[in-house]
């Protein structure tokens, strides 16, 4: 198939791209590298530098690209700063998919499948969390996501759009041999401060937290490998070219929550095998907003499409992300 990959240059866009390309697909990436790296685009792909703000552009790029299917990635991505830039975040998110979906309606009506987020639920006593759970997002940026959602709905009922929608939970990991992985201006993940600490970038690590109402007492999440959700849009393009399904909407993650002390506890095994220190670690007040457990209900995609994670193991996910930033302590830049 020929896919257009908007968003393609960032974290889990790049990485999609070279899961595309192994399993023998022509890809076109589209992105306006605002926070996506054109480093991190194989050799041989296509970049259109288009802003999803730019309809006309978008338009122009569909027509002449004639995709396939169109995977959308393209979308600010912090919680916190959604808070404060609720017109950004609701304009590049909220009016840049809209934009996508009139150019896609407008030219040819083609599969898409939408990268959505975990944080559509909010806060739940329902975990593991299952699909049908209540659509709650405490977060400017989880109501675009949502936003988008719906936006999409209505052009599958209005123009017949098929439609996979992937709710992703805590997106780690780098593709192993470390040549491209995470990458963002304003570092807030847990796996990727805790490289950069053992790299000496940061004096230690904070938890947030160690009061919760969980075994450890630090918050549990669900650490899904960047390279198994990349086979997760493989598998869900796939499935829409086929004709298996013309509307659905899957969790994304193993299913299986690790605690921030056991994170920690992984990294510190995996950079002691490397000669270095544990990590200094203290104890801070809790971050607001975070739910104590994120675990998501993945049941429906196994069963859907065979999604089969490769990477179950902590201390395996976690040797990936280590091997890019130490291999690359300055990320794309150097
Ligand atoms: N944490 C620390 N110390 C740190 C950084 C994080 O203790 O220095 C803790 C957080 O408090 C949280 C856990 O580690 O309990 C994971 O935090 P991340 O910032 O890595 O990820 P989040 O769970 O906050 O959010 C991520 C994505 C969201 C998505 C969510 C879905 O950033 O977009 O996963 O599960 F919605």
């Amino acid at each position: 198939m020929k896919l257009l990959v908007v968003g393609g240059a960032g974290y889990i866009g790049s990485h999609t791209v070279r899961q595309l390309r192994g399993a023998g697909h022509e890809v076109v990436v589209l992105d306006n590298l605002s926070s996506g790296h054109r480093e991190a685009l194989l050799e041989g792909v296509k970049l259109v530098q288009v802003d999803l703000l730019d309809a006309e552009g978008l338009r122009a790029a569909l027509a002449a690209h004639q995709p396939d299917a169109v995977i959308h990635f393209a979308a600010l991505i912090e919680v916190g700063e959604s808070m404060g830039a609720p017109g950004r975040y609701y304009r590049n998110n909220v009016v840049g998919s809209l934009n996508l979906l009139e150019a896609i309606a407008q030219t040819r009506v083609v599969p898409l499948v939408f990268s959505s987020t975990a944080a559509v639920y909010g806060t739940t006593d329902d975990v593991p969390i299952p699909e049908d759970a209540p659509l709650r997002p405490e977060s400017v940026y989880g109501e675009t996501k949502l936003m988008t959602e719906r936006m999409i709905h209505a052009f599958h009922a209005a123009h017949g759009l098929p439609f996979v929608v992937l709710r992703y939970f805590n997106v780690c990991g780098a593709a192993p041999g470390g040549e491209i992985g995470e990458d963002h201006a304003n570092k807030t993940h847990l796996i990727e401060l805790a490289c950069l600490t053992a790299l000496g970038q940061r004096e230690k690590m904070k938890v947030f937290g160690d009061d919760y109402p969980t075994p450890d007492g630090t918050c549990i999440r669900d650490y899904i490998h960047v390279q198994d959700l990349a086979d997760a849009h493989v598998l869900a393009v796939e499935a829409l070219e086929r004709g298996q399904m013309t509307a659905a909407t899957y969790n994304v993650g193993l299913g299986h929550g690790f605690s921030v002390r056991e994170v920690l506890d992984a990294v510190d095994a995996v950079i002691t095998e490397d000669g270095l220190p544990v990590l200094p670690r203290e104890l801070a007040p809790r971050r607001a907003g975070d739910p104590p457990r994120l675990v998501a209900d993945a049941r429906r995609i196994v069963q859907d499409l065979g999604f089969k994670p490769q990477f179950m193991d902590l201390k395996e996910i976690v040797r990936t992300a280590w091997e890019w930033h130490r291999r690359h302590p300055h990320g794309f830049e150097g």
